[in-house]
């Protein structure tokens, strides 16, 4: 949930007469969330946001799950080539009734088509990689360690000015959030809040594109993308304002708590969304109290799934796990850390460890994508 913006030219009052400078009216769309009862955008377009010049095809995409077998995973997505663009690129490899998540390498470039997910919020995690996202709101570069947020209904593309890009994305059914308990009564972010206003990066606003023509629109849906062709360029706003919009917060702007004994994941909230939250575990010195044993005690949080996004940095309760690694710990058995871990870490002072973090509170289906980068003794790495 960002703060409110107002960007290019938009009336005084809403929902009246709005004209160019030669005449002609503007339109005015409304962009909402939970029907009207939530936060939204007024927009204005130079051309009808309604208009579609023709009707597609429809491309179903299922989600195949792998059945029956229940245990750790280690799944090391930089086997995956890089393919596509960050639509056709993702590689779904987790999903549940709140959520897709996995991995995308995009190639150079970009599509010729606008996207919009109809169904979902996006979570970009850029691990490597930089570009430009350019919606309906204007530019918004990316960079590494960026979250890029693309809120439900967003017209936009992402272009990649790199090669051996990597993305971790969650496609997320309900909004993605800031948590309640960083927010006073206002949304604004409190004083002792992990990241504050001034690290949200908003979009840079850019003048209408007034193209009439056939402009190729990909709309995701649950079932699958159906494709249309716009009847003018879908970037035509002359102005908005309003809390809707796709924004930007860099995993290295986050500010980390340290305790005197260990401290659990929620120290580490970043976003929460319906059904999950996301973590960000960032480099930090250790805890303080003579004693305190630096890495996380075994747990069974006995209704959650874990994954974890390796980013960078030696991850501390952790063995065999690489950069741009992926582990899922379900429901139904403890994990932590492997033998000898503890033992390793007991006089350590700080940890380097750069992870993203999404526990779900519904089980997980793993999907046949990880099949050939799941690292099958994972799951015997605690014997000793
Ligand atoms: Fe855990």
């Amino acid at each position: 949930m960002p703060v409110y913006i107002q960007r290019g030219k938009i009336p005084h009052r809403r929902h009246t007469v709005f004209k160019s400078p030669q005449g002609n009216h503007y339109y005015e769309e409304h962009i909402s969330r939970l029907g009207f009862s939530d936060i939204y955008s007024n927009v204005y377009h130079v051309h009808m946001p309604t208009r579609v010049a023709k009707v597609g095809k429809f491309r179903p995409i299922t989600l195949e799950a792998l059945e029956g077998e229940h245990r750790h995973r280690h799944l090391k997505s930089f086997e995956l080539k890089p393919d596509g663009d960050w639509v056709t690129g993702r590689r779904p490899m987790m999903f549940n009734n709140d959520l897709i998540l996995g991995t995308s390498s995009p190639v150079r470039g970009t599509a010729d088509y606008f996207y919009k997910n109809a169904t979902s919020d996006e979570v970009h995690f850029v691990h490597k990689g930089k570009g430009v996202l350019e919606s309906m709101f204007g530019r918004l570069p990316f960079d590494e360690g960026d979250y890029v947020v693309v809120p439900r209904g967003v017209i936009y593309k992402m272009t990649f000015e790199s090669d051996n890009n990597r993305v971790f994305f969650v496609e997320s059914f309900g909004p993605v959030d800031w948590p309640k308990k960083y927010r006073n009564q206002y949304g604004q972010l409190l004083e002792d809040a992990p990241y504050c206003e001034r690290d949200i990066r908003q979009p840079e606003f850019v003048e209408a594109t007034d193209k009439v023509g056939e402009f190729p629109m990909h709309i995701r849906l649950r079932g699958g993308i159906q494709e249309y062709l716009w009847g003018h360029h879908p970037f035509d706003l002359v102005g908005y304002d309003g809390f809707y919009y796709p924004w930007i917060l860099n995993i290295k702007d986050y500010m980390s708590k340290v305790g005197r004994v260990h401290l659990p994941p929620p120290t580490h909230l970043t976003f929460t969304g319906p059904g999950y939250v996301l973590c960000s575990f960032c480099p930090r010195p250790f805890d303080f109290e003579e004693g305190a044993v630096p890495i996380p005690y075994a747990h069974s949080n006995v209704d959650s799934d874990e994954v974890i996004y390796y980013v960078d940095g030696s991850f501390m309760s952790r063995k065999g796990i690489d950069v741009g690694s992926i582990t899922l710990h379900p429901y139904g058995i403890p994990h932590g850390p492997q033998p000898g871990l503890l033992e390793a870490s007991l006089g350590a002072k700080e940890t380097g460890e750069l992870a993203v973090m999404v526990d779900t509170f519904n089980p997980l289906k793993v999907t046949k994508v990880v099949t050939g980068i799941d690292d099958a003794n994972y799951p015997y790495s605690w014997q000793y």
